[in-house]
């Protein structure tokens, strides 16, 4: 997979892509991230790359132009399966929505800032519109890294075996059960016997169990879809 990042901001971009899984995932070459600043595509002296909004109102818009100049760019060099764009206003990011773009080939993130980009740019190039929450940010960079990370740790091979995605919360619509390790016992509290009781089948059993209550109890809204 190729993921191109268009961003004002590269320099937020770094960090979370130079540590981790996602670290890894590029290490291992089973990705590749490039950073594109926004102001390389500018045609004006002083890399202008926003202007204030026609109709008047307050905040500045990304420019349809060096947005274009960028994108098809990219495009001249590979097809992409996406063109995405992380905004408040945009589908909800869920777990199906990370595993359905983790089989994808080429990806292109467009990272809102400001008031967000001429409406021109989301109408004739932007195939995906994405939120990470009911919220807004600053800028789409951080929504951009959170959808990078769910989608980059799904990519086969990037994950070991113990740390699979198979059985992470969401991944059935349901959160995950409670997990413990050593020691057994921590000023008088107890891990529950049956995990250290080797029976396999029966702590899947108490697994799928706890599993459902978790959701029933934190999420109820999960097993009603
Ligand atoms: N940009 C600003 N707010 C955002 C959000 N909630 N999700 C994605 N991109 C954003």
């Amino acid at each position: 997979m190729r993921i191109d990042i268009i961003t004002v901001l590269p320099e937020l971009m770094a960090s979370p892509f130079s540590g981790s899984i996602m670290k890894r995932a590029v290490d291992k070459g089973l990705v590749e991230v490039h950073f594109h600043n926004l102001r390389d595509y500018s045609s004006n002296n002083y890399k202008q790359v926003d202007d204030y909004q026609f109709g008047g109102g307050a905040g500045m818009v990304l420019m349809i132009e060096p947005i274009d100049k960028c994108i098809s760019q990219l495009k001249e060099q590979r097809s992409y399966d996406e063109v995405i764009y992380m905004t408040p206003d945009g589908k909800c990011l869920d777990q199906s929505m990370a595993n359905e773009l983790s089989l994808k080939g080429n990806l292109i993130i467009l990272c809102g800032h400001y008031k967000g980009v001429d409406q021109r740019v989301r109408d004739h190039f932007v195939t995906k519109e994405i939120s990470i929450g009911d919220y807004v940010l600053s800028g789409g960079e951080l929504g951009a890294a959170v959808l990078c990370d769910a989608v980059i740790r799904l990519i086969p091979g990037v994950l070991s075996n113990e740390t699979s995605a198979l059985t992470d919360s969401f991944q059935d619509d349901m959160l995950a059960p409670p997990i413990y390790t050593r020691p057994a016992e921590y000023k008088g509290w107890k891990v529950p016997d049956i995990l250290l009781s080797g029976n396999t089948p029966k702590i899947e059993a108490w697994r799928e169990q706890e599993a459902l209550r978790n959701t029933e109890e934190k999420r109820p809204d999960l097993l009603d879809e």
